[in-house]
């Protein structure tokens, strides 16, 4: 999907004018222009190659744990069964796929369209089986933030902030609660605090980049086609 129609009825003068580094703001549609992005049936074919083999099929898992921790599949020293992991799932951790753009052409191709505006980014996935599931606390990110609802219902919560250095986060002050479900869009510039709550199952997409340094638009590799 281009920038351009993502971001519509914004135009994107408009966006760099009021939006960009500024304000969130979100669009719900009516149709779900994300529904290629990502399945669960994708996510089932993902999850059912963790730890089968000798080689790491899934090195982008990350998990949130009961405490709001992070568990990295790559970086954590603590280890999981496939039992365990199911557990987890079943008990309302969310799941994340970082780096994931490359797992389906749809994804790959949105990079792209947003490395048009910005440079380098990538694609997280973030899934839940249930309301109520294990998310982050509030934070910010480093990177602006365009988050695709897939499928399922997100609460959001949009506080005033903006991360400064050394600032303290326990103090930020809600601007905005949100539900957004299937096909809704919703940009948090980099810096803004923000948290969720899931209100049912749900797959969401976290497409982040960072600025484009001036006069250096990012080239990704093109996706081959290997159909015959
Ligand atoms: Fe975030």
């Amino acid at each position: 999907m281009k920038f351009e129609e993502l971001i519509s009825p914004i135009g994107v003068d408009e966006f760099h004018l009021r939006y960009k580094d500024k304000k969130h703001f979100y669009i719900k549609r009516e149709d779900n222009p994300f529904s290629k992005h990502f399945s669960w049936g994708e996510l089932d074919n993902y999850l059912n190659q963790y730890n089968i083999g000798t080689w790491d099929r899934t090195p982008q898992l990350q998990v949130v744990l009961p405490d709001g921790n992070k568990w990295c599949k790559k970086k954590s020293t603590q280890k999981y069964t496939r039992t365990e992991l199911w557990n987890l799932w079943n008990n309302g951790s969310s799941f994340i796929l970082t780096l994931s753009e490359f797992l389906n052409e749809t994804m790959w191709k949105q990079c792209q369209e947003f490395e048009k505006h910005y440079g380098v980014g990538q694609a997280n996935l973030y899934c839940s089986k249930s309301r109520d599931a294990h998310c982050f606390p509030i934070h910010a990110d480093s990177t602006d933030n365009f988050l695709f609802h897939v499928s399922g219902t997100v609460r959001w919560y949009i506080y005033k902030e903006f991360e400064v250095k050394g600032g303290r986060t326990e103090n930020a002050t809600l601007e905005e609660v949100v539900d957004l479900n299937d096909g809704d869009l919703l940009y948090i510039p980099k810096g803004k605090y923000h948290r969720v709550d899931t209100l049912s199952p749900r797959i969401s997409i976290s497409f982040h980049f960072q600025d484009r340094a001036v006069g250096k638009p990012y080239n990704r590799r093109n996706w081959y086609n290997w159909k015959p």
